[in-house]
């Protein structure tokens, strides 16, 4: 029987990026992939632990499966990996509840899914592994990227920032950089594939410290960027995600250097009461990040910058969160990621008392995101009658003669397109705006 499998990712581009490895390591050994989760005979879950919703969605999704494997037996195969599974309540409330999944697999041991596979198979036996840390870093694993033109490259894993709200140090254990040889290699080789544009990726990349085999000391973040930028075919350069508190000088300086360097940022701020970002453990006040902005701006007057914030963390008073308010109207970011606080088993903040009602979390959300669409919306309303550079995606899900694609700015732009633009660099005139898109023509000469 034809093993077919299909994948489906909860949560950040860490985890989407996992995915793509799983599904490269399968191919490899001549797996299919198939396009929906019905035709699959193998269905897998890569879980995010981020926020209670991504728990309870999962668990949700999970539970449709159960009449099938039950119907189908050795001939289906659910296997769950990803962040949910480095916390033993999950383990355990997979154990009790949900008994029928075959294998279980955390964030450490990606590597090994065939193996496990092949045990699943050959011992009739349900398999588990699971391990707390890391160890050495695996290298040379495949992927099997989204697009031809663009690809995410891991350089470094783990967090050791313990922002006092966050999962993530126990889901994906302390940081570990690759060597900046390993990275240029895959670079290279994705060059050589036609990869036009790279998005570097770690849960704080500003703290990468690769060790060189070759050049004595080590290789920071910036120094990692000023290589890329060298290297022939990449025309861009993209990074996920920077901490306030490592956000260097010298990084900034390359943003007026490198070339391929795309002025964009994405700079999590989560709060503008230095107060509460001293309970998050954040490490930086209202006033250093807002000294960030503007050095940046200095440097790249065009650059866009884009947040995240969380509302309602444990003890945020009604002032505290109009600093948010005022913090946003401040900076004016181009786009931003907004949550409500979500109590995560295992972190500090869980254990605070002064937690605060939901109904006041969702009051304050609501009015943050009316403050942040309105400066979104006038931010790319700034665009209309510019010719921006776009890296053309491809045509759109609902109109084939519609194109997506991104301005350096990282800017989502539609206009009419053919099939050849898929995958270039092309001239668009900006034409209007919306809240989180830009409309253009290609302009041709
Ligand atoms: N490493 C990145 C992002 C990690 S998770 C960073 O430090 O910025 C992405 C975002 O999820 C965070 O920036 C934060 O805004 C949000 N987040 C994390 N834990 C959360 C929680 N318990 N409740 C609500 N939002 C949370
Ligand atoms: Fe979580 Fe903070 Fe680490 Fe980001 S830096 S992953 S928010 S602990
Ligand atoms: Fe979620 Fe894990 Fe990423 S918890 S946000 S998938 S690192």
């Amino acid at each position: 029987m034809e093993k077919k499998f299909h994948i489906t990712t909860f949560g950040c581009q860490m985890n989407e990026h996992d995915s793509e490895t799983l599904a490269g390591m399968l191919l490899e050994r001549g797996y299919v992939q198939a396009k929906e989760r019905k035709d699959a005979n193998i269905v897998i879950f890569n879980t995010c632990s981020i926020r209670e919703n991504a728990d309870k969605r999962f668990f949700g999704t999970l539970g449709q499966l159960k009449k099938k494997k039950l119907e189908q037996r050795e001939n289906f195969t659910v296997c769950v990996c990803g962040c949910m599974m480095q916390q033993q309540h999950i383990i355990d409330t997979l154990k009790s509840k949900y008994p029928w999944v075959d294998v279980i697999f955390g964030t450490h041991n990606i590597h090994e899914l065939p193996t496990l596979l092949d045990n699943l198979y050959n011992e009739k036996q349900k398999q588990l592994s699971v391990l707390e840390e890391g160890g050495e870093i695996v290298e040379g694993l495949p992927a099997e990227r989204m697009f031809k033109h663009k690809a995410f490259v891991n350089i470094m894993y783990g967090c050791n920032n313990f922002c006092t709200y966050c999962i993530v140090p126990y889901t994906r254990g302390r940081e570990r950089s690759r060597k900046p040889e390993d990275i240029l290699r895959e670079i290279k080789e994705l060059a050589a594939d036609g990869v036009k544009e790279v998005t570097l990726l770690g849960q704080n990349v500003n703290s990468y410290k690769g060790e060189s085999e070759t050049e004595p000391g080590t290789c920071d973040f910036t120094d990692l960027i000023y290589l890329i930028d060298k290297v022939e075919g990449i025309e861009r350069i993209r990074f996920m995600t920077s901490h306030p508190k490592d956000l260097s000088d010298k990084l900034i300086k390359a943003f007026g250097e490198c070339k391929k360097l795309c002025h964009y940022f994405h700079l999590p701020v989560q709060a503008g009461s230095s107060r509460v970002l001293k309970q998050m453990n954040r490490r930086y006040t209202r006033e250093a990040y807002l000294e960030l902005v503007k050095k940046l701006r200095e440097v790249a007057p065009d650059i866009a910058i884009s947040t995240d914030i969380i509302v309602g963390f444990p003890g945020e008073t009604e002032e505290e969160f109009e600093e948010t308010l005022s913090l946003c109207e401040e900076v004016r970011f181009d786009s931003a990621f907004t949550f409500l606080y979500s109590v995560r088993k295992g972190t500090p903040a869980a254990e605070y008392e002064n937690q605060i009602p939901e109904e006041v979390k969702h009051e304050r959300f609501n009015r943050l995101v009316e403050v942040i669409n309105r400066i979104s919306a006038e931010k790319n309303s700034q665009y209309v009658g510019k010719i921006e550079k776009v890296l053309v995606d491809g045509p759109s899900k609902t109109n084939s003669k519609t194109y997506g694609g991104r301005t350096e700015t990282f800017k989502l732009v539609n206009f009419r397109g053919n099939p050849d633009m898929a995958g270039k660099i092309v001239n668009v005139r900006i034409t209007s705006s919306n809240t989180f898109s830009l409309e253009g023509e290609v302009v041709t000469e």
